[in-house]
């Protein structure tokens, strides 16, 4: 036999070193694995399977392996992963997030839709179990309830009901005497309130009285609010008596009542009003009731009585009409002086008339002009009751005198410097003594 090996040679001998002995068996390593472990009923020899047992909650990624015989494990060493639950149960009225995967342990929870809420007490959240299935879920959501609507004086139109589920509509109606403030139709809102809010009743009138002959603004109506007010009105050519319009009020602070009787209808004419010498306004020929009139006389006259009259409902002028009388001038008083004509004098003198005055003995009339008519002097009474002009009666010879104390009151009245009213004096003193003198040397 040659001493060298050919490459065919070499290579038989190599498997045949590598191969295990006749005796001895390849085994396969016992791999350590997380959460679970491999098993078999026979040892982990060459040929033998092994199934993988994961603990609780995880899956093996292949259930049976086999040992080659090359001391391995086929298909490689398997693992547990965690496990997952499959799709969540669906709840009435809720609804829940969606996720990729459920994986063992995680949690999930349930939200009510809108108009429904939880039920008190009820978990909205399930587990995924280690057994792939949800824990149980119970019922989760009932329909939103809205509080039983309470309505004072007023009931709901429709039969009471025991709960009030969003969405249920209500109606409302008022006891009688009352009237529904705001909307007579309510809806349970998925918020738990009454939308629009449940209304309320408030007391009303009834319908306000009736007149013959007449109407009122709140015909057709049954109810009326507090404060609310009606018009009466009277059918053509009739007076209407009384207030003309009523409102709904409270006397008692409780219950409402219209705020008077009503007013009536009447013809109701006064009779034509006469005022000798008199003017009235406005001018009219109809005096129905409630006219008001004014009174003026004419010049010379005057009014007695109240210048304004009303035709009230008897038919009467309230207050009665008054007269235009004469103005009258008192005697005139003229000191120093004495009433000449008439002879005797009256009381009283009508305008127009006229007197004549003239002085006492001794006193004259200052001006000298006017001692034509004898030293008398005529005064007319004018229409405003006064007299004109009346004279002054002074102390005969005094005429100049006086004169001179006017001019000098006058002076002084001008504020003219009193320096000079002393010089005009002493020379109104001179001027007096040169009289004196002059009347002596004459006598
Ligand atoms: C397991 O292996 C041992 C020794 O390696 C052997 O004695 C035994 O018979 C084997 N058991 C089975 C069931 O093959
Ligand atoms: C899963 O486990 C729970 C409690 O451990 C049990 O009530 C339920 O019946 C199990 N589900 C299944 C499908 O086996
Ligand atoms: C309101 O009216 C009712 C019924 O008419 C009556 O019983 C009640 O006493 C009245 N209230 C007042 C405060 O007068
Ligand atoms: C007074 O006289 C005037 C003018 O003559 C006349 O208009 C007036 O009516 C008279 N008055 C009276 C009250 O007689």
């Amino acid at each position: 036999m040659p001493g060298l090996l050919g490459p065919g040679q070499l290579l038989a001998l190599m498997v045949l070193a590598l191969q295990p002995t006749g005796t001895q068996e390849a085994q396969c390593p016992i791999p350590s694995i997380a959460n679970g472990q491999l098993s078999s009923a026979e040892n982990f020899t060459q040929g033998s399977t092994a199934t993988l047992q994961c603990d609780p909650g995880f899956v093996p990624t292949a259930s049976t392996v086999r040992c080659t015989s090359s001391g391995r494990w086929y298909p490689r060493v398997p693992s547990c992963v965690p496990g997952q639950c499959r799709h969540p149960p669906s709840v009435e009225f809720a609804d829940f997030q969606h996720r990729r995967e459920f994986l063992v342990g995680s949690t999930l929870s349930y939200s009510c839709r809108t108009g429904f809420s939880l039920i008190p007490g009820v978990s909205p959240t399930i587990t995924c179990l280690q057994n792939f299935s949800w824990s149980p879920v119970p019922r989760l959501c009932q329909r939103v309830q809205c509080s039983s609507p309470v309505i004072p004086h007023g009931t709901e139109a429709s039969p009471r009901r025991a709960e009030y589920t969003s969405g249920t509509q209500v109606e409302f109606q008022c006891d009688h005497g009352y009237m529904l403030r705001g909307s007579d139709r309510v809806q349970c809102s998925s918020d738990g309130m009454w939308r629009p809010p449940v209304p309320y009743c408030d007391r009303v009138c009834g319908p306000p009285p009736k007149i013959t002959n007449g109407q009122h603004s709140g015909m057709g109506l049954t109810k009326f609010p507090y404060g609310s007010e009606v018009k009466y009105s009277c059918a053509e050519g009739l007076s209407l008596i009384g207030d003309e319009s009523l409102h709904c009020t409270s006397e008692d602070g409780e219950n409402l009542t219209w705020s008077g009787p009503a007013p009536e209808c009447r013809v109701v004419r006064c009779p034509r009003p006469v005022v000798e010498r008199g003017r009235m306004t406005p001018q009219t020929f109809t005096f129905p009731y409630g006219l008001l009139l004014h009174f003026s006389c004419d010049q010379g006259f005057r009014l007695h009585g109240a210048a304004q009259s009303q035709c009230l409902a008897d038919g009467a002028w309230h207050p009665p009409l008054p007269t235009c009388q004469p103005v009258l001038c008192p005697q005139p008083r003229v000191p120093f002086g004495r009433l000449k004509s008439p002879l005797g004098g009256r009381g009283w003198y009508q305008a127009n008339e006229t007197v004549t005055l003239e002085c006492l003995p001794g006193y004259q009339l200052p001006n000298k002009e006017v001692m034509e008519m004898e030293n008398a002097w005529t005064a007319t009474c004018l229409p405003d009751g006064s007299w004109t002009t009346l004279p002054k009666c002074m102390k005969e010879g005094d005429g100049d005198v006086c004169q001179e104390v006017h001019y000098i009151k006058s002076t002084f009245e001008c504020g003219v410097p009193v320096e000079e009213v002393k010089i005009l004096l002493e020379i109104q003193k001179l001027l007096l003594e040169i009289n004196k003198l002059e009347m002596e040397l004459e006598n």
